[in-house]
């Protein structure tokens, strides 16, 4: 995954392009570059291997390069390794074009050859190289159609920005199955990944469709179809405050971003919940179809995936519907049974991962009824998906996610709690009981962030161990699932997660004097079990961490420290337990010393299969 901005107006392009950069460093940050066109056609650009700081310092904040008219990209190596010449822009041969890329050219191979075989060098490792040559080939007088001649000649997925030193006032635009928003100033437009990247400059945007081509200048923004017919695109405004991209007093935009969970959840809930019923005022699902439904699938990736398997407990639980939860990279592949009967629900903070988006396609070529549940408006999940329903968490930067996790779990219930109504499966007392612990679980969350002292001083204790186990029954085996991730994908300690009747089938034995375990015991009907699983580890010489809700205070006799978590419904406990594993996971990194909100190797959004 990378990141791309593009800039045209009055103001010089080099600094603000390095600020948009600095916004979508979270999507890539082995190298960047900058090109920029002056009014005579000059295209110069700039690369650097390693963080943007080396950019910055290159170009002295973009000082030392004049023009108005820039793109600009920030790289998460796919084809050849980070360094200068791998890094974006791509220069033609000839040096009149430029090109920065997000996504995969998946026939590159075939096009290089081709393009080597017409005589050009390549210099580069990069899929995205062919288009910069491409570009030159093709063109023979109309840059629009030469661009559109090379997209007809691609495949795979890319958003794209170019300069053409023939068009000094203008850039352009291309987005398929990749990011890229058109940002609308004054006398000014821009591109860029995503929106927080434009929020200081903007709130107006366009979305741009599936090959469709944006001539960007600072005046006017005009949009071809793919017959090249000119398209009116209704700009729409997002209500994001521009404050939210920043960290806002907070050492990391992770920590800042488990703070912002209450409001988080109470934005995703609140509007869902209207005189004591559920309105899912975005989505269509039919009380006559919501009966047909034999089966639902849950697929997601990651954090999305575990909170899929929280709502198959949920939704098996109160609707009595069977659920099947699938990483988005397995679904594909394992012929998935699906027809008009089954609902898939596809979930995605970024809406942007290119496995679910694939798996979204397979169950829609399958006649399922999709339903999204994604953060980012207008992404290719929400944009593709029969019916999405928005979690309202706001921009999500640190790579590792906290509040876009939260809301999913919290959007699963509405819509099981949604689907138990219709169904009946519920009775009135306890959908009453559900409904109110759900308008609480936001002050909940604030009364657990009150008190993070005893997670704090838990990580100084256990920052140094090597490896961490995190065991859970049902619920809270998905909430283990995604603890251990959370910890280790930014501390870097290995830490596994297991239902805790499973671990003395195997795994017991890697447990020896002093070994931690992480102990969910929220839920009352499985604690005696979990209790026992405990017992077991703690014979061998673990020693054990539990949350766990005041129900099940005896833990205390077997735990050697505990963190209780506030009384909810235990249907919905599992939203609180994941705050203090990720407060948990958050300072154990930080007594580390770890880049918290860019671990190495990961990027937020995986366009990538
Ligand atoms: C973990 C994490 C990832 C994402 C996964 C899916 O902290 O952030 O596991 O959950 O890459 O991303 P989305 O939800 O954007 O599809």
């Amino acid at each position: 995954m990378c990141g791309i901005v593009g800039y045209a107006g009055r103001r010089k392009a080099a600094p603000l392009l390095l600020d948009g950069l600095k916004k979508l460093e979270y999507r890539g940050y082995d190298s960047s570059g900058i090109a920029v066109e002056n009014a005579k056609g000059e295209i110069q650009a700039v690369k650097a291997k390693g963080r943007l700081i080396k950019l910055i310092e290159l170009t002295s904040g973009g000082e030392n390069l004049d023009g108005t008219v820039g793109i600009g990209h920030t790289r998460w190596a796919t084809h050849g390794e980070p360094n200068d010449v791998n890094s974006h822009p791509h220069l033609s041969e000839d040096g009149r074009f430029a090109v920065v890329h997000n996504g995969i050219i998946e026939n590159y191979l075939e096009l290089k050859s081709f393009l080597t075989d017409k005589g050009f060098k390549f210099v580069s490792q990069t899929d995205t190289e062919v288009i910069a040559h491409l570009l030159e080939y093709y063109f023979d007088g109309d840059v629009l159609d030469c661009i559109r001649k090379v997209l007809n000649k691609l495949s795979g997925s890319y958003a794209l920005g170019i300069l053409f030193n023939e068009t000094p006032d203008v850039f352009y635009a291309i987005r398929k199955d990749s990011p890229l928003v058109v940002g609308l100033g004054k006398d000014e437009n821009f591109i860029a990944s995503d929106m927080p990247a434009l929020l200081k400059h903007t709130r107006n945007f366009i979305l741009l469709s599936d090959d469709e081509i944006a001539c960007i200048s600072g005046t006017k923004v005009v949009i071809y179809n793919k017959n090249m017919e000119v398209e009116e695109k209704k700009p729409f405004f997002v209500d994001w405050d521009p404050e939210t991209a920043e960290k806002g007093g907070y050492p990391h935009f992770m920590l800042k971003e488990i703070h912002e969970q209450p409001k988080a959840v109470r934005d995703t809930v609140m509007p869902r919940i209207k005189d004591d019923k559920i309105v899912l005022y975005d989505i269509s699902l039919s009380a006559e179809y919501v009966k047909s439904i034999k089966k639902i699938n849950i697929v997601g990736c990651g954090s999305a995936y575990h909170a899929g398997i929280i709502g198959k407990y949920y939704i098996e639980r109160v609707c009595r519907i069977p659920v099947e939860t699938d990483f988005a990279s397995e679904f594909r592949y394992r012929s998935p049974i699906a027809d008009e009967r089954v609902l898939t629900i596809i979930i995605s903070q970024s809406g942007e991962t290119a496995d679910t988006l694939a798996a979204l396609r397979e169950a829609k070529r399958l006649k399922s009824r999709t339903l999204a549940v994604v953060n980012v408006l207008g992404s290719s999940i929400a944009r593709e998906a029969d019916d999405v329903l928005y979690t309202h968490a706001g921009p999500e930067i640190a790579v590792a996610t906290t509040k876009g996790y939260t809301t999913q779990v919290a959007a699963l219930y509405l819509i099981g709690l949604y689907l138990a109504k219709t169904l009946d499966t519920i009775p009135q007392s306890e959908y009453e009981e559900q409904l109110k612990s759900l308008k609480n679980l936001s002050d909940n969350i604030t009364k657990l962030l009150e008190k993070p002292e005893e997670t704090q001083y838990l990580a100084s204790l256990y920052y140094k161990n090597k490896d961490l186990f995190f065991i859970g029954r049902g619920m809270d085996y998905a909430s283990a699932l995604e603890g251990a991730l959370k910890l280790k994908e930014i501390s870097y300690i290995h830490a596994e997660a297991y239902p805790a009747g499973e671990l003395k089938h195997g795994t017991i034995s890697l447990i020896e004097n002093g070994s931690p375990v992480i102990a969910v015991a929220v839920d009352k009907r499985l604690f005696e079990k979990t209790l026992s699983n405990i017992k077991e580890v703690k014979t061998r010489g673990a020693k054990v961490i539990a949350v766990a809700s005041n129900e099940n205070r005896a833990v205390e006799n077997e735990a050697e420290h505990t963190l209780y978590i506030p009384d909810c419904h235990p249907l919905l406990a599992p939203v609180l337990t994941a705050v203090y594993l990720q407060l948990f996971g958050y300072y154990v990194a930080a007594v580390k010393g770890c880049d918290i909100d860019k671990p190495r190797n990961l990027a937020k959004s995986v366009t990538v299969e």
